[in-house]
C-alpha cells in the first residue's frame, strides 16, 4: 500500500489519480456482498476512476429494465392513486410562482445564500490556512454553487430514473403517479438550473460518488432497484438537505424555491416507501439481504459525495492532502450538522421498508449513520413537517 509520503511525493495530477484508484478499492474492499460489488463495479469504475461524469460530453448509460403493460386498467394501489390526484392538484409553475426579478448576491454577508458557518474555518485554521472575509464570502459563493449544482445532477438523474420507474412498476396507479413525478422533477432541474446559471454565475461538474451512484441505478434492470436509489436514497437524502437548507438561507428566492421543491420531493419519498412496502414483503431473505448490502454502500458513497473534493481541488489542493480536507470536512461543524440532517430522514424509512435488520444496523453504526434510528418515516410526514424540521 502507498504510503502517505509516497503519494506527496507524486506530482498533483498523478497524486489526484493514484487517490481516485484507492478511493475505488476501498469502496472494493468494504463489500462483503460479491453480488453487490458485481454489481456495482462498472459503475463504481466509470465513476470514481474515469470520470465519466466529467469529461465534458453526454454520458450515455444503457437501461436494461422492461416497460410493463397492463391492459386491464383496475385500481391496484387506491394510496398512490391518491397521491397522483395530490401531485396533480399541486403542479406549481416556476417561472410564475417565483420571483426571478429577485437581486441575487451570493457574496452579501446580510443576505448569504448559506450561512458563514459553511466555512470549516477552524479546521483550516489548525493547518496554518486563514482566510480574509473576502476570500470567506468567495469560499460560501463556491461551496454553495458547488452544492446547489449537484442537487441540480441529482434532480436530472431523478427526472430519467422516475420515467425509467414509470415503464417499469407493474401498478397502473403507480404509472400515473409516477408520470406526475417526471414532471416534477424536469421542474425542478429547470429551476436549480436557472438558479445556477442567472443567480450564482458558476456551475459544478457533477461529483464522482454521485455519478456512480446515478450509473448504477439507471442501469440496473431491476425496477425496485431505481426505487430503491432514488426515491430512498438520492431523494430521502435530498429531501433532509432540502430542509436544512430552507431553515438555513437567507436569500428569499431560493428559499421560496426550496419550498416549493420540498412540497413535491415529500409526495417522491412518500411514494418510494409505499412501493417498496409492499414489494419487499414478498422478497426471499437472500434478496432482502442484498437490498441492505447494496442500501449500506450506496449510503457510503452519499455520505462521501459530501466531502465536496471539487471543491478541494479548486481551493486547497496544493496545501493540504486529501486526507486532511477529508477530516477538516468529516469534523466541520456545519457538515456534520448537514450529514445528520440528511441521514436522520433515512434510517426510519430503511426501518419502515424492512432493510434495516440487526445485522446492517451494525454497519450503519460503524459509520455514525444511526444516531436517528425510530424517527418518523415518509409515510408519517406532510410537506410542513419537513418545512420546520
Ligand atoms: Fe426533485
Ligand atoms: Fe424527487
Amino acid at each position: 500500500m502507498l504510503t502517505e509520503r509516497a503519494l506527496e511525493s507524486m506530482p498533483g495530477p498523478a497524486r489526484r489519480r493514484v487517490q481516485d484508484v484507492l478511493d475505488a478499492m476501498k469502496v472494493a474492499t468494504r463489500v462483503e456482498n460479491k453480488k453487490v460489488l458485481v454489481d456495482l463495479a462498472s459503475s463504481v469504475a466509470r465513476g470514481l476512476l474515469l470520470k465519466e461524469g466529467k469529461q465534458g460530453e453526454p454520458v450515455g448509460m444503457r437501461a436494461s429494465h422492461d416497460a410493463w403493460f397492463d391492459f386491464r386498467y383496475q385500481g391496484d394501489y387506491p394510496e398512490m392513486y391518491d397521491l397522483y390526484r395530490r401531485a396533480v392538484q399541486n403542479q406549481w409553475d416556476g417561472d410564475r410562482q417565483l420571483d426571478w426579478s429577485t437581486d441575487v448576491d451570493p457574496r452579501n454577508p446580510e443576505k448569504p445564500v448559506f450561512p458563514i458557518e459553511l466555512v470549516p474555518m477552524e479546521g483550516l485554521a489548525a493547518h496554518g490556512i486563514h482566510l480574509t472575509r473576502d476570500e470567506q464570502m468567495k469560499f460560501v459563493h463556491d461551496f454553495s454553487s458547488w452544492l446547489l449544482s449537484q442537487f441540480m445532477h441529482g434532480e436530472q438523474g431523478a427526472l430519467y430514473a422516475s420515467a425509467q420507474v414509470t415503464e417499469s412498476v407493474r401498478w397502473v396507479d403507480g404509472k400515473f403517479y409516477g408520470a406526475t413525478q417526471v414532471m416534477d422533477e424536469a421542474r425542478h432541474l429547470e429551476v436549480f438550473l436557472r438558479y445556477l446559471e442567472s443567480k450564482l454565475g458558476k456551475l459544478y461538474q457533477v461529483n464522482d460518488n454521485l455519478f456512480t451512484i446515478l450509473d448504477a441505478l439507471m442501469r440496473d434492470s431491476r425496477w425496485d432497484m431505481k426505487f430503491l436509489g432514488m426515491q430512498i436514497m438520492v431523494e430521502g437524502l435530498a429531501l433532509g438537505a432540502f430542509s436544512m437548507m430552507y431553515q438555513a438561507t437567507r436569500e428569499p428566492l431560493l428559499k421560496e424555491m426550496l419550498r416549493y421543491v420540498i412540497q413535491d420531493e415529500a409526495r417522491h419519498v412518500h411514494y418510494g416507501v409505499l412501493a417498496l412496502k409492499r414489494h419487499f414483503a414478498e422478497l426471499s431473505p437472500a434478496e432482502l439481504r442484498e437490498r441492505e448490502d447494496w442500501t449500506f454502500e450506496v449510503a457510503c458513497l452519499m455520505r462521501n459525495r459530501f466531502l465536496a473534493h471539487e471543491i478541494y481541488d479548486e481551493w486547497f489542493g496544493a496545501h493540504l492532502k486529501r486526507a486532511e480536507w477529508d477530516r477538516i470536512m468529516g469534523e466541520s461543524p456545519f457538515m456534520t450538522q448537514f450529514r445528520q440532517t440528511m441521514f436522520k430522514r433515512l434510517v426510519p424509512n430503511l426501518e419502515y421498508i424492512g432493510i434495516f435488520s440487526p445485522r446492517i444496523r451494525g454497519h450503519y453504526d460503524k459509520v455514525g449513520l444511526t444516531k436517528y434510528a425510530g424517527g418518523r418515516n415518509a409515510s408519517e410526514l406532510t410537506a410542513e413537517d419537513l418545512l420546520v424540521a
